[in-house]
């Protein structure tokens, strides 16, 4: 048993527990960042970490949230914090959630299984990307409660397997349904040309030695199986081979989400829906004027178009735009509590975290996905207090004026 916190002394080296352990090993996303760089392969740290082009957009993203200040107000009683917020008609425990992200598996296995379990935990939103390595089923029995599905158009056939995606979404019971317009094209990643990153993983002279180097991961690999991209079997064939998915997801899933398949699927999508990758007013005032209920601004994490401006710096011109008309989500960069005030601050009403979740799970496996979460609410409650707000509404009320 733990010793009564009078008798532990100051500093976090008093607390016990694993939830402690973890918090003491990895006091930030970097740390576990650091860590989960260290256990996998070149080509697959890079594959998460990298972006297009010279990831100046990636940089950009970090370095808009880095120059956002806070002006800190005192005097106020911040014993009780209310970090909760509702979105879409349900009420989660932070205003941030798991951006969506596709062929997770690489960075280590089980990680949509991982990231889904500790979003339902932590009772924060999960969105699963149509090219995560698990099934929408799946995920819909691990995270019930918080789990979004996010679509990528398959354009064959009228759409065909694009409305029956969504059709499975609804059936299992995803909250939202994101759709990604921002991958009109595929975005030319050099990093992941020169670490010759193929799916499924083919040997070559450099992978090989980069693999020898990873033994974990290696092992890990060799137990669990390569990612697949599951969600599509009932498409290309029950007993599909990963490279016959891999094939497939290459090929069927290329060419532009346009206006007008969104506006068919908003008819047939009955819940709340979101589209995601805006960054042009214009743009978040027709997606409003669709139907969306909410626009969620984002450059993709700086993994499509280098020269994106940074998502923090196209907020305010969408949130004049929109104003009341729908909900703003934000997403680019974020890894710390205080990522979440400053995007609130600028006008968003929810974050979203890719990247730092994955590192969560890449490092310490379920638990560090968990981790993350914690992390997030640790911080966030300090900042909310320093920012001088009890609420979230208090410091989204606070808007501008308190903004340096
Ligand atoms: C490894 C990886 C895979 C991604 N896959 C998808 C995807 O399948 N669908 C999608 O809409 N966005 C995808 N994204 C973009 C994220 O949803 C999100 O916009 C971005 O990661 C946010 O930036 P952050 O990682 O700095 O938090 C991916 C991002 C990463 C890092």
């Amino acid at each position: 048993m733990s010793a009564p916190a009078s008798t532990r002394g100051w500093g976090t080296g008093g607390v016990s527990g694993r939830a402690a352990a973890l918090r003491r090993r990895y006091p930030t996303v970097d740390d576990l960042q650091r860590a989960a760089r260290r256990r996998a392969p070149r080509f697959a740290y890079d594959f998460v970490a990298g972006g297009v082009g010279d990831d100046i957009c990636v940089r950009r993203n970090r370095a808009a949230l880095d120059a956002a200040t806070i002006l800190p107000r005192w005097g106020v009683d911040v014993r009780r914090v209310e970090t909760g917020t509702t979105l879409f008609g349900r009420k989660y425990a932070l205003p941030v959630g798991v951006a969506p992200m596709g062929l997770t598996g690489l960075l280590r296995t089980g990680a949509d299984e991982s990231l889904a379990a500790a979003a339902q935990a932590a009772n924060i939103p999960y969105i699963y990307s149509t090219v995560g390595n698990s099934t929408i089923e799946r995920i819909a029995r691990i995270a019930p409660d918080v789990w979004w599905f996010q679509l990528y158009g398959v354009p064959a056939d009228g759409h065909r397997v694009s409305l029956d995606l969504v059709r499975r979404a609804e059936a299992a019971g995803a909250q939202v349904l994101v759709v990604t317009l921002d991958v009109p094209v595929r975005a030319k990643r050099s990093g992941d040309v020169r670490n010759g990153l193929v799916v499924p993983f083919k040997p070559r002279p450099r992978t090989v030695f980069d693999v020898a180097r990873a033994p974990r991961w290696a092992l890990d690999m060799l137990r669990r199986g390569q990612p697949r991209f599951d969600n599509f079997r009932p498409y290309v064939g029950d007993d599909a081979s990963t490279q016959a998915l891999a094939g497939y997801v290459f090929r069927q899933m290329a060419g532009p989400m346009t206006w007008e398949t969104l506006a068919r699927i908003r008819d047939v999508w009955p819940r709340a829906m979101v589209c995601k990758g805006v960054l042009h007013p214009d743009d978040a005032a027709r997606a409003v004027a669709l139907g969306m209920d909410g626009v969620l601004v984002s450059n993709h994490g700086g993994r499509q178009l280098d020269a994106s401006p940074a998502a923090l710096e196209a907020l305010p011109a969408i949130a004049h735009g929109v104003a009341g008309r729908a909900r703003l989500l934000i997403d680019g960069g974020i890894r710390h509590g205080i990522d979440l005030v400053r995007a609130l601050r600028a006008g968003a009403d929810f974050a979203f975290a890719g990247r730092a979740f994955l590192w969560g799970h890449g490092a310490a496996g379920p638990e560090g996905a968990a981790h993350v979460a914690a992390l997030f609410d640790e911080e966030f409650r300090i900042a909310l207090a320093q920012a001088g707000a009890t609420d979230v509404p208090a410091l989204r009320a606070a808007g501008d004026a308190m903004t340096a």
